[in-house]
């Protein structure tokens, strides 16, 4: 591994033992309290964020390692100077960047100049720490992740993606299901229905939230992502039949709930199942530092 950009780039051992690494952190970091001593990141910011920058601000702190928030007050990546000349120099300082971008290929950019490890915390079309936040999570509760069925029901997009990928690979079926026009790109769907096929994995999209019957996991995202200016109260009508509530969750069976957060309580999702028993949603988010300390201890362990 040189960069992190997609899920994409790793195998399925490589995700696997990510996950395992993860795990093992979390029950204990005291074995690499001191793997990125003397160690610097730059965490990038061009939209907000709460879990993200806080999980790998204080993640990073504890291997011990140094990180510095960068955000957008001296404008846009690549306005100011090109993204090629940003990733020369923070290379001559830093260890590592960690990027949240509108755009992906800002990050492959940064990623093709930079000679330090780069890691998307999200672009337009992946989360990918997300992504192995949210298996690392379903793999505690369902064990053998190549039996796990996922139902995302909402906006198809960058989390989407991760969650499409990183279940091919891991041979897991996965059910997407989505107002019409709201799937995902037609071109990830293509490539994750070939892996999925490759690692003995299930790939079905539907307009019809029956098609979520039978899945281990329901999982909810925003309806209207950063970047998307449009008014939530404006797309209610199209997406309220596919809001996460006890009703869906008994009409699935679904035994675990899953969200990446920012939540719009009452819209993708009810309070009642965010509170609820089947809710995975905040171990979900503090397995997001456990997961990105492996990515950044196996990126960086040379
Ligand atoms: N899930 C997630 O990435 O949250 P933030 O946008 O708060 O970082
Ligand atoms: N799809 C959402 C994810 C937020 C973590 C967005 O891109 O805004």
């Amino acid at each position: 591994m040189n960069h992190f950009l997609t899920i994409n780039d790793i195998s399925q051992a490589q995700i696997l033992e990510l996950i395992a690494l993860g795990k093992q952190l979390k029950k204990d970091y005291q074995p690499h309290s001191q793997a990125l001593a003397g160690k610097s990141i730059v965490t990038l910011f061009e939209k907000p964020s709460l879990r993200t920058r806080v999980s790998f601000d204080i993640g990073i702190n504890k291997l011990g390692g140094h990180s510095l928030y960068l955000d957008q007050q001296n404008g846009a990546l690549g306005e100011r100077e090109s993204v090629k000349d940003f990733a020369l120099n923070l290379s001559r300082w830093c260890d590592g960047i960690v990027a949240r971008v509108f755009s992906h290929r800002s990050l492959e950019q940064l990623a093709e100049y930079a000679t330090v490890p780069v890691v998307n915390s999200l672009s337009d079309l992946y989360h990918p720490c997300q992504g192995m936040a949210d298996f690392m999570t379903l793999s505690e509760h369902h064990h053998d992740l190549s039996k796990v069925a996922l139902g995302y029901v909402g906006d198809g997009n960058n989390v989407t993606h991760s969650l499409m990928i990183a279940a091919a690979k891991l041979g897991a079926k996965m059910v997407v299901v989505c107002p019409p026009g709201c799937f995902p790109d037609g071109a990830v769907v293509q490539q994750c229905q070939q892996l999925a096929k490759q690692h003995g994995g299930e790939l079905l999209l539907s307009n019809e939230v029956s098609a979520l019957e039978g899945v281990d996991c329901l999982y909810a995202d925003t309806w209207v992502s950063m970047g998307d200016d449009t008014p939530l109260a404006q797309v209610k009508q199209k997406f309220m039949p596919y809001q996460i509530n006890q009703q869906l969750l008994d009409q699935t069976g679904a035994t675990s709930v899953l969200h990446c957060q920012p939540a719009h309580r009452e819209y993708e999702i009810s309070s009642e199942v965010m509170d609820g028993p089947q809710s995975l949603i905040f171990d979900q988010a503090e397995n997001r530092m456990h997961i990105q300390n492996a990515i950044l201890l196996t990126l960086l362990k040379d």
